[in-house]
């Protein structure tokens, strides 16, 4: 609703003498009229009228119009242009690294721009690279200082030039907000320790159990063996401070109006660095209420949905990316509801069809997977997924009970054996991974492990033979393939490109040996890497393969996210095949998730609008006449193929 005060406001923010906002400034003026109305009712939503409140409000506002006046002209500029969608583009493609492991440091890693551009990627996610005291850094995500590289990668100055050296090569970036907590060696949280009120209202603090125990009651551990409970006693202070993650994770209190200011201008700080895509880090967890399993609560919607609005209006050009690892059902919820469709989150990771496909890996059945798809497909038209094989974090088997029992199965035995696969305990699987995060009480885990060692390559490697080497690799490049026609932004994890299998130095380093999710954060060895250009290698065939795969995907417009993917009927279960269709163009995406030769009938192909006569396969570089519907196209063990209806 209209609010006359509101535009007084802006226009008392914005003075003339700073700003022209018949020129250079206009737009950004025009999205600041715009959006003001529901800032305001958002942020109502979640703080009453107070006088603190009204105060922090006016800061949040004030965030905007200094990020806007920061914001370097360059930046301005490709705001204009990036109001498009430009994140649902088929040209997009991504890798995720670690600085250090992937490189040493980030100066090291302008002289990588090349590498990521042989092998096709343009997007790079760098795991944190702020300030983490080592051996208490879950990885970077305990970050004590939002504003300070971290000096064991480089400096602020590398980060910007790098930013810069990858903006000219057409190379986007992605970086993480750690929104939820911060390191227990954050200013914030040493003040907090030391007995400042202020800075203990900026997290959940407590004299005593009462409220932790009410809390726990009904929170879910996220580290059930490495950081039991969800709360952790502080010598220094005597109180109890909420950590839902690691012990030295101290989780922000967002119902403190302060908390969200201070971190819109660290959001605003990297917007201005020129991030690309912002990966807002366990959005899921950011409202915290008792007797609730304090994940995916409706004020977390809110205050990201108020994120937005402020980035869009301050650096619409940057897109933001919600790492809520959720059921299927919750996940939409981060690309918004009803009014806010499509206008909360513009990413999420596409973690359900991740874990589907290493599920229908091991069973060699896409029974389940193909049930779980009414709930993915519910994404909204704007929105865009990752889709990823593997990442940092281990695979969680979050699809539904209900997905598993569809397909015929028990979800507990089916869930058991999925972990005895993977974890290399069932007899006859090639797996080499692990299990993480063990639940005593419910049984629940996840699984650790590379995308290489968990498709049986570490074994095959360890035992030389040449059958099972090429098979670890065909599952590998299958399961890879999936991922990237599917829709959405495929993020390679780094080693991934070149087969590294478990790293299990991590077992001696005492900062990283309760974590196993280590043994797939491979330290790279570039002398391993330079194998890429010896052909016959592991290295050669994964990267060349890769790169054939992410140079197929460029060439159709189809792949672009546009919600445009049919999954098809194929009348086999060992055989997943969607439509991905753009105007007059048709690609088939068809794979084989079994061990043996599959067959589909070419019925299936006539089943969706017009029939294709001819069908050439882009991985293959082969020609099909569609046949009789008595008919099959073959598919090898673990095989698929790329089709394009050419008739
Ligand atoms: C995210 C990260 C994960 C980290 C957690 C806590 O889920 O991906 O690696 O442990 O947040 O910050």
């Amino acid at each position: 609703m209209y609010n006359h005060k509101l535009h007084l406001l802006i226009n008392e923010l914005v003075p003339a003498e700073n700003f022209d906002i018949r020129k250079e400034d206009k737009s950004f003026y025009g999205r600041f009229m715009t959006g003001i109305d529901e800032m305001d009712e958002l942020y109502k939503v979640i703080y009453p009228e107070n006088e603190r409140n009204n105060q922090a409000f006016h800061d949040l506002l004030q965030s905007i119009v200094d990020a806007h006046m920061q914001r370097p002209e360059h930046l301005r500029n490709s705001d204009e242009h990036k109001q498009e969608k430009w994140f649902l583009s088929h040209e997009m493609a991504g890798i995720s690294l670690y600085v250090d492991r992937f490189c040493g440091n980030i100066i090291n890693l302008n002289d990588k721009l090349g590498y990521f551009k042989k092998l096709g990627v343009n997007f790079v996610h760098l795991m944190p690279v702020f300030e983490s005291p080592e051996g208490e850094s879950d990885g970077g995500y305990a970050i004590s200082d939002f504003r300070k590289v971290d000096p064991r990668f480089g400096s602020l100055e590398d980060l910007r030039a790098l930013q810069e050296k990858m903006s000219e090569e057409g190379i986007f970036l992605m970086i993480d907000i750690v929104l939820n907590h911060t390191s227990h060696r954050h200013e914030w949280a040493e003040k907090a320790r030391s007995g400042d009120k202020k800075y203990q209202h900026y997290f959940y603090m407590y004299d005593d159990r009462v409220v932790p125990d009410a809390f726990e009651q009904a929170m879910p551990e996220i580290f059930p063996e490495s950081a039991p409970g969800s709360f952790t006693y502080i010598e220094g202070c005597d109180k109890w401070v909420m950590t839902v993650f690691h012990s030295y994770q101290w989780d922000l209190n967002y119902s403190n109006p302060e908390v969200l200011v201070e971190m819109m201008k660290n959001i605003f700080f990297y917007a201005n660095l020129g991030v690309d895509i912002l990966r807002i880090d366990a959005p899921a967890f950011i409202w915290k209420q008792i007797g609730t399993k304090c994940q995916n609560l409706p004020q977390a919607h809110t205050l990201l949905r108020l994120i937005k609005l402020c980035v869009e209006t301050a650096s619409p050009g940057m897109a933001l990316l919600g790492e809520a690892i959720v059921a299927p059902a919750e996940i939409m919820k981060y690309f918004g509801m009803g009014e806010y469709t499509a206008r909360e989150c513009d990413v999420a990771y596409n973690a359900t069809h991740m874990a589907l496909q290493w599920d229908a890996l091991a069973t060699g059945d896409t029974r389940i997977m193909l049930a779980a798809q009414h709930e993915i497909l519910k994404k909204p038209f704007g929105t865009t997924w990752i889709s990823y094989t593997r990442c940092h974090d281990d695979i969680g088997l979050g699809y539904d009970d209900n997905m598993i029992e569809q397909a015929g199965f028990n979800a507990f035995e089916h869930r058991k054996f999925l972990k005895e696969y993977y974890s290399g305990d069932y007899y006859s699987s090639p797996a080499r991974g692990a299990l993480f995060s063990v639940n005593p009480r419910t049984q629940d885990a996840r699984i650790s492990g590379s995308l290489a060692s968990l498709c049986g390559l570490e074994k095959a490697l360890e035992e030389g033979k040449a059958p099972a080497i090429k098979f670890a690799i065909d599952k590998i490049l299958m399961m890879q393939a999936h991922s990237f026609f599917i829709g959405g932004i495929p993020v390679i994890f780094y080693g991934d490109e070149v087969g590294y299998t478990n790293d299990y130095s991590y077992l001696q380093d005492p900062g990283k040996n309760y974590d196993n999710r280590w043994m797939h954060r491979p330290l790279i060895d570039w002398g391993k890497n330079k194998n890429i250009d010896i052909e016959g290698t592991v290295e050669h065939i994964m990267f060349f393969s890769t790169r054939k795969l992410l140079g197929i995907r460029k060439e159709i417009p189809a792949i672009a996210d546009l919600k445009n993917l049919q999954w098809l009927p194929t009348h086999n279960i060992h055989i997943a095949a969607f439509l991905r269709s753009l105007e007059n163009q048709r690609f088939y995406g068809v794979f084989n998730f079994s061990g043996e030769t599959a067959f589909l009938t070419w019925y299936v192909f006539k089943e969706w609008g017009r029939a294709p006569g001819k069908l050439f396969d882009h991985w293959k570089g082969k020609m099909y006449t569609v046949g009789q519907d008595d008919e099959c196209l073959i598919i090898e063990p673990y095989g698929f193929c790329l089709l394009e209806d050419v008739s």
